[in-house]
């Protein structure tokens, strides 16, 4: 079972939530994981995994834009990934927290209508527009990173 993490990150918060959710993944074996910059990723790498985790840092109230195209992008690619979740990062000041990975849920099941959206989702909550992560919240990505190995090792 080969997994991609694809995120995207301005101000390196989602970042850190993806390194963290491989943390998580690394506790269950059999998963071969990697990380990967939306904006760097070859599209043929992509092709060859089995699933797929997407994340994006929320920017006006939708996933960022990188990562909206990111996904538009993989409607090119004979994807071989039967398998996708996604997750974001928000600031501390919204009240409807999930909002933009709600939105990127949606995306997703439009875009990619092949591939099953393992749920529920992650969103992680910043300080700010810059943050850092909110306290508590790492242990979080860990638990939504062994959850996602373990639903995809069934
Ligand atoms: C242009 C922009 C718009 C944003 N809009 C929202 C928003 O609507 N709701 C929200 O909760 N956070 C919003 N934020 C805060 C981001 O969610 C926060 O910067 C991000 O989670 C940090 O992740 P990063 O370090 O990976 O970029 C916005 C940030 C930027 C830069």
């Amino acid at each position: 079972m080969k997994v991609l993490i694809i995120y995207d990150s301005k101000y390196g918060n989602t970042k850190i939530v993806t390194e963290n959710i491989l943390v998580g993944i690394k506790q269950v074996e059999g998963i071969d994981t990697a990380i990967c910059y939306a904006k760097d990723v070859d599209p043929q790498i992509i092709a060859s995994y089995d699933a797929l985790i997407i994340g994006a840092p929320n920017h006006m109230a939708s996933p960022s834009q990188t990562m909206k195209k990111f996904v538009d992008n993989l409607t090119e690619i004979n994807l071989n990934a039967k398998s996708v979740a996604v997750f974001g990062t928000y600031s501390g000041r919204v009240r409807v927290t999930d909002r933009a990975v709600k939105k990127m849920e949606k995306i997703v099941e439009k875009t990619l209508p092949n591939l099953k959206l393992l749920s529920p989702s992650l969103s992680v909550r910043v300080k700010g527009v810059t943050g850092p992560v909110a306290d508590g919240e790492l242990s979080k990505c860990q638990d939504f990173g062994k959850r996602i190995a373990k639903q995809l090792n069934t």
